[in-house]
């Protein structure tokens, strides 16, 4: 398994230290992510093997994805407290620090619940070791602005799958009733945090230009990744010929009701100068999901 490496501190790769800069954010007042502290237990054995509308596809996406957020979210964290000490804004303080509660509690969650998919034959530790592989190469060769610019252009990903995707149509109900409150969870929670990576980009003066162009590589990679991880997680489970599961998902994302096309006009937006996570306000959604998903402990 590899380790995760430290994130690189080249003298001449840090670029933006002692550009602080406060800048007005359109996040909400008051909008500090809540750092709540769940303990899923993971140990049904009688939980269907396709947990998700008895789908392999759509099952086995969210698995492929979910083997990525061990890793990733610690290089999230990672690139955001590297800016930490700069930032004097009290407001964008506290929201760094709920940021990383969260994150930190999604990737121990996932860890708990890749364990328990692993057990039941879902091969995700290779898949984890690779991407934290991939990790490991942007810590050792990229500077903290890309990462961190890394980092904002996944987030305005994990937002909109949360919010236009998870929490807008029947993806929760449609899943196993023990399997749906972690994502619901964790969905909300990355509407919550969506926009700190970007504040703290923005306050530290982070470019334009590598915010952008770290969007087109991700929207590249992200899909790449978690398609080709689908498709072998497909034939592990002697499911790649499953033609009536494939047409149902593509159908389901980009055809009716379409949801990979419908969040598509929110995910260009980010290529704009004006953008910002909170043009888009998603609370009322978030509100109704936290009510009825999370209820005692939200
Ligand atoms: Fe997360
Ligand atoms: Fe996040």
């Amino acid at each position: 398994m590899n380790a995760i490496v430290p994130i690189n501190q080249d003298k001449k790769r840090k670029g933006l230290i002692g550009t602080v800069r406060t800048v007005a954010s359109k996040t909400p007042k008051g909008m500090i992510p809540r750092i709540r502290r769940p303990q899923f237990e993971f140990a049904e054995n009688d939980l269907p093997r396709y947990w998700w509308d008895n789908n392999p596809v759509k099952t086995l996406l969210l698995a492929a994805m979910s083997a990525g957020f061990p890793p990733g979210e610690r290089f999230f964290i990672d690139s955001v407290r590297h800016y930490e000490k700069q930032i004097t804004d009290p407001e964008l303080k506290k929201a760094i620090k709920g940021f990383i509660g969260q994150e930190a509690h999604h990737s121990r969650e996932h860890e708990m619940l890749n364990g328990f998919l692993q057990e039941r034959g879902v091969d995700l530790a290779r898949l984890e070791n690779e991407i934290l592989g991939f990790m490991n190469w942007m810590r050792k060769h990229l500077s903290p602005e890309r990462q961190l610019a890394h980092t904002v252009a996944v987030e305005h990903f994990t937002a909109l799958m949360a919010e236009e995707f998870l929490l807008k149509y029947d993806a929760l109900d449609e899943m196993d009733p023990r399997m749906a409150p972690v994502w619901a969870w964790h969905a909300i929670e990355e509407s919550e945090h969506k926009a700190v990576a970007f504040d703290v980009y923005r306050a530290v003066g982070g470019s334009e230009f590598a915010r952008v162009t770290e969007m087109m590589l991700v929207s590249v990679l992200f899909p790449l990744f978690t398609s080709v991880h689908l498709v072998q997680l497909m034939k592990e489970d002697g499911q790649l010929t499953n033609m009536k599961a494939w047409g149902s998902t593509l159908n389901y994302m980009w055809g009716k009701p379409g949801v990979f096309r419908k969040l598509l006009p929110s995910y260009f937006k980010f290529y704009s100068p004006r953008f910002h996570p909170w043009n888009h306000d998603a609370r009322d959604l978030v509100e109704k999901a936290t009510q009825k998903w999370l209820g005692d402990w939200s």
